[in-house]
C-alpha cells in the first residue's frame, strides 16, 4: 500500500493506493474554487502585560464555517522552525490536548460559537513571560490549508530596586542591587553620589518559573565624603521607557565599623604577643630557679605588674571588640 501526501502550493491531498498522480491530478482539476480560503491575522503585535487574559486574533476568509477543518494554534522556535510546540489543537469537532506543551495546560481555547462563522482566534489567559514569541494560527480543510502568524509581547514591570550591604569587600565595601518579576529584562546600573556609573561588572540574569527576570548587580564602593548611591533600573524595551531609581546611604560609622574591627583585631593580637614574651621569661625564673635574690624578686613584681595592666587592657579591648561586632 502506498501513502501519498502531496504539498502543491497550498493543496493537501492524500491518497491511498497506486497510481497517486492520476488521482491528484482529477482531484485538482475538480478542486471546487468555493474551498479556499485565506487565513487571516491581525497586522500588528498583540501586546499584553503579564497576568492577563487576552485573545490572538486569526480567521478565514471567506467567512465559512471551521467547525469541521483542523484548528492548530503553536509557537514558533526561532532557531529551529521545523521543531513547533503545539499550543492548542482542534481536530475532529473538538479540542485535543494530548501534544500540548504543559506552560499552555488549562489556559487555551477557542471560541465555539464563532467557529461557525470562521472565526478561529485562541483565548490565551493569565499570560506570562514565557509566552512572548511567534506564533501561528493553522486552519485545514480536507484539501487546503493557510496559516497566518501572530506576535505576541508581554510585559512586566517588575519591584522597585532592592538594595542591601552584602559585606567587607577587597577594597571597599560590597553593595548589592535586587529587582525582579521583569518582562523583557531591564538594565542596572549603579550610580555614586555625582552621578557617575560605577563599574560593577555585568549584572547577574536568573529567570523565575513563569520566565519573568531578576537582575543582580554588585558594585564594591569606597568610602566617599557624601557615601550616597543609587542603583537605576531602566527598561527601555516598552513603548515607554520606564526608570526606578533606589538610593543608599551608607553611614560612615559603618565603613568605620568595619575598620576599626579589624584595628582592634590587630591591636589585640599584638598585645597577646607581647603579654606571652613577658609571661615567658616569669615562668622560666620561677619553674627553673629557686633563687629567692631579692631584685629579682622585685623584677618579677614589676612584670608581672605590667602583665595585669595588659590584662586588663587586653580585657577592655576584647570587650570592646565584642560591642564593635555586635552591631556589624
Ligand atoms: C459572513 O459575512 C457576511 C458579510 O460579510 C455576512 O452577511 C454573513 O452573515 C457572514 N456569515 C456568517 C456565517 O457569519
Ligand atoms: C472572533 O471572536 C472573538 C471572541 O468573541 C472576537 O473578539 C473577535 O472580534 C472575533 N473576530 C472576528 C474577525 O469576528
Amino acid at each position: 500500500m502506498v501513502i501519498c501526501e502531496h504539498l502543491i502550493g497550498k493543496e493537501v491531498i492524500m491518497i491511498t493506493g497506486t497510481g497517486c498522480w492520476c488521482v491528484t491530478l482529477l482531484l485538482l482539476l475538480h478542486r471546487a474554487d468555493s474551498e479556499r480560503f485565506e487565513v487571516l491575522g491581525p497586522t500588528r503585535a498583540i501586546v499584553a502585560v503579564a497576568g492577563d487574559d487576552i485573545i490572538l486574533p486569526c480567521y478565514i476568509k471567506p467567512n465559512i464555517s471551521a467547525e469541521d477543518m483542523r484548528v492548530d494554534w503553536f509557537r514558533v522556535n526561532l532557531p529551529d522552525p521545523q521543531s513547533n510546540i503545539r499550543v492548542h489543537l482542534y481536530q475532529d469537532g473538538r479540542d485535543k490536548y494530548h501534544d500540548q506543551i504543559s506552560s499552555y495546560e488549562g489556559r487555551t481555547s477557542l471560541f465555539k460559537e464563532e467557529l461557525k462563522k470562521g472565526n478561529t482566534s485562541l483565548k490565551l489567559t493569565r499570560v506570562q513571560g514565557t509566552d512572548d514569541g511567534h506564533y501561528k494560527c493553522r486552519v485545514q480543510s480536507k484539501i487546503y490549508y493557510d496559516d497566518a502568524t501572530i506576535q505576541v509581547y508581554i510585559t512586566a514591570i517588575g519591584s522597585k530596586p532592592e538594595v542591601s550591604i552584602e559585606g567587607q569587600k577587597e577594597g571597599g565595601m560590597g553593595l548589592l542591587c535586587v529587582s525582579k518579576g521583569w518582562f523583557p529584562e531591564p538594565e542596572l546600573e549603579w550610580l555614586d553620589s555625582e552621578g557617575v556609573t560605577l563599574s560593577a561588572g555585568p549584572s547577574e540574569t536568573d529567570r523565575d518559573y513563569e520566565g519573568f527576570y531578576i537582575v543582580k548587580l554588585k558594585p564594591i564602593v569606597k568610602e566617599t565624603v557624601i557615601n550616597c548611591f543609587t542603583c537605576r533600573l531602566r527598561q527601555r524595551q516598552l513603548s515607554e521607557q520606564i526608570i526606578m531609581e533606589t538610593e543608599f546611604h551608607i553611614s560612615s560609622e559603618l565603613i568605620l565599623v568595619h575598620e576599626e574591627a579589624w584595628r582592634i583585631a590587630f591591636t589585640l593580637s599584638v598585645f597577646v604577643g607581647i603579654v606571652a614574651i613577658l609571661a615567658f621569661p616569669i615562668w622560666q625564673w620561677n619553674g627553673l630557679r629557686n633563687d629567692y635574690d631579692v631584685s629579682k624578686v622585685k623584677h618579677i613584681q614589676e612584670l608581672e605588674q605590667v602583665k595585669n595592666e595588659h590584662s586588663l587592657q587586653l580585657k577592655i579591648l576584647a570587650d570592646q571588640l565584642d560591642f564593635v561586632k555586635s552591631r556589624t
